[in-house]
């Protein structure tokens, strides 16, 4: 395989320094309209559980700030403050699945990656992708042995217990920890989208391992591989990004932070000891996690909407797998132009008052999902009743004398525009062009001769769209949760169309089992 200039660099990052690359090839910049849609859906999911879990295949990049004194939270087995690099929750509950004493002292192989920590605390017990499993508690089980046999490497806890030996454990050895600590200031982090934490093939891990790590050994074990991940991405943050990013924000079982410096940007607030069960049952993390599904709340997080990096805007890079879910192109090489992309974004300077496009793609969600629901429901079976649902959709933009269309259509398009918004933009490339479909698709369903031909355009536009909002429960009873799947759980059912229940999956399960193959 031929090396690129590009790809030499990001091998050799001290190249850059010396090397005025950008002028040597021209790069190919990126469009937003090709896949626009999809890119559409990314700033519509972006932050909100539902969309994440359901269009789960996270192809872009995005900066996220989250603001000085905001709270976080981290189980462990440990009494003691952390240090160094590990893993912090949003929700008290994701964290307190993970605060519950050690049950195996069995010493493993010391990890490599252990060592750049500063800290004692490097058993790394507390990683998140353990999700206390939505599903069945066997599964449970399996996970939480998985994760206590994992670790082992050296740590102050290992050594206290040999000294004792394995029967007098200490009150310290038979609790869990649930530590809370706030931002001491402003941190500024990398945001994956997606489900950008399930460690399946599926195409959850393609940014991380495929644009950032060309990981082509990653063999979707989950238990070795997101510590030495999260390690290679706090090395990139720091030595390819000169400390520009303080950690990565990524989501399976509630959105969580991969910080690289506990020390640097927190403060404790408490430990608090644990008794054993802690956190209570599944359903209750399940129900925390599903006050989240439409966004992380209280101004937690900030994301930079107006400058990102998608896969999906550089057609060269992504290809749809077999059931139409967007992958990274495995040449590394190739996704040199992206990267690119990204050391820019990641190395930039923040531009005040961003345009907030999520702002403007939810109005339009929020304005015609119930309307395309409606038309393709039995409670519209007419043409005329068709019409007139299409007609009231269009009417604010039609001038009842003077009919156009591309005015029409226009004027409809640009409703929540912002003006002097730069169209050379990726996200305005991507709203614009939805926008547009979108609203061509009204117009010419109003001008249908016919119920077939007008309700096969809103079907064609509803495909296209692909929100997941058109997936959502309907008002689930008060002891009933939306329930999704949410890696490791779930089935294909949760998937094509989620149901209210008590937060197991429903069907025979498995959704995640079924092994995506990455190409080339
Ligand atoms: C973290 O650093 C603090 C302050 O230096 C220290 O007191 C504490 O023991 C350290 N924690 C661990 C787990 O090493
Ligand atoms: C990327 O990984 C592949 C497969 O392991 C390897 O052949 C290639 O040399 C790697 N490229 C770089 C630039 O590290």
């Amino acid at each position: 395989m031929k090396l690129s200039i590009k790809g030499l660099v990001w091998l050799m990052p001290w190249l850059v320094a010396s090397s005025p690359l950008q002028t040597d090839e021209p790069l190919a910049g990126p469009d937003g309209s090709i896949h626009g849609n999809h890119i559409f859906n990314a700033l519509h999911n972006s932050m909100k559980m539902f969309g994440c879990v359901l269009q789960h295949n996270g192809m872009s990049i995005f900066i996220a700030t989250v603001p000085q004194g905001t709270e976080f939270y981290h189980g462990t087995s440990s009494p003691y403050r952390k240090n160094g690099t590990g893993w912090l929750a949003f929700e008290p509950e994701h964290a307190m699945a993970f605060a519950h004493p050690r049950q195996s002292h069995r010493a493993g192989p010391k990890d490599a990656t252990d060592e750049p920590h500063d800290d004692q605390d490097t058993s790394k017990d507390h990683r998140y992708h353990h999700t206390r499993s939505l599903e069945h508690n066997d599964r449970q089980d399996d996970h939480d042995n998985h994760k206590e046999s994992s670790f082992g490497s050296s740590s102050d806890m290992d050594k206290t217990q040999s000294a004792l030996g394995p029967e007098q454990p200490t009150t310290e050895e038979r609790s869990g920890y649930f530590h809370t600590y706030r931002t001491k200031r402003e941190m500024r982090l990398v945001y994956f989208d997606g489900q950008s934490a399930a460690k399946s093939l599926k195409g959850t891990l393609d940014m991380q391992d495929i644009v950032l790590r060309n990981a082509t050994w990653f063999d979707g074990s989950p238990a070795e591989g997101d510590n030495v991940r999260a390690d290679e991405l706090c090395a990139l943050a720091r030595d390819r990004w000169d400390n520009r990013v303080d950690g990565f924000i990524r989501m399976v079982g509630g959105f969580e932070i991969i910080l690289c410096s506990f020390a640097d940007n927190l403060d404790v607030k408490c430990i608090l000891s644990t008794s054993s069960g802690g956190g209570g049952s599944s359903l209750n993390y399940a129900r925390a996690l599903a006050t989240r599904f439409d966004g992380i709340g209280g101004d937690r997080v900030s994301i930079n909407y107006a400058d990102f990096v998608s896969l999906l805007a550089f057609p060269d890079a992504v290809y749809f797998d077999e059931r139409g879910l967007p992958r990274a192109i495995n040449d590394w090489a190739n996704l040199g132009n992206v990267r690119h992309h990204i050391d820019r974004l990641i190395t930039q300077l923040d531009s005040p008052n961003p345009i907030n496009w999520q702002n403007i793609v939810d109005m339009i969600v929020t304005r015609y999902h119930y309307r395309i629901n409606l038309m393709l429901s039995s409670a519209i079976s007419t043409h005329h009743e068709l019409q007139r649902e299409l007609h009231l959709a269009i009417e604010p933009f039609v001038d009842a004398h003077a009919r156009n269309s591309d005015l029409e259509i226009e004027r409809c398009a640009t409703q929540f525009w912002i003006s002097g918004a730069d169209l050379s933009t990726t996200p305005a490339q991507a709203v614009y062009e939805v926008s547009k479909q979108l609203c061509s698709a009204l117009v010419t369903g109003a001008a249908a001769e016919t119920y077939e031909e007008g309700i096969a355009i809103i079907q064609d536009l509803k495909r296209y769209l692909d929100w997941t909002d058109f997936r959502k429960c309907n008002n689930c009873k008060p002891d009933e949760i939306c329930q999704l799947p949410i890696w490791p759980s779930g089935s294909e059912e949760d998937f094509v169309r989620p149901q209210c229940g008590a937060g197991r999956s429903h069907g025979a399960g498995g959704y995640w089992d079924m092994m995506g193959r990455v190409r080339g």
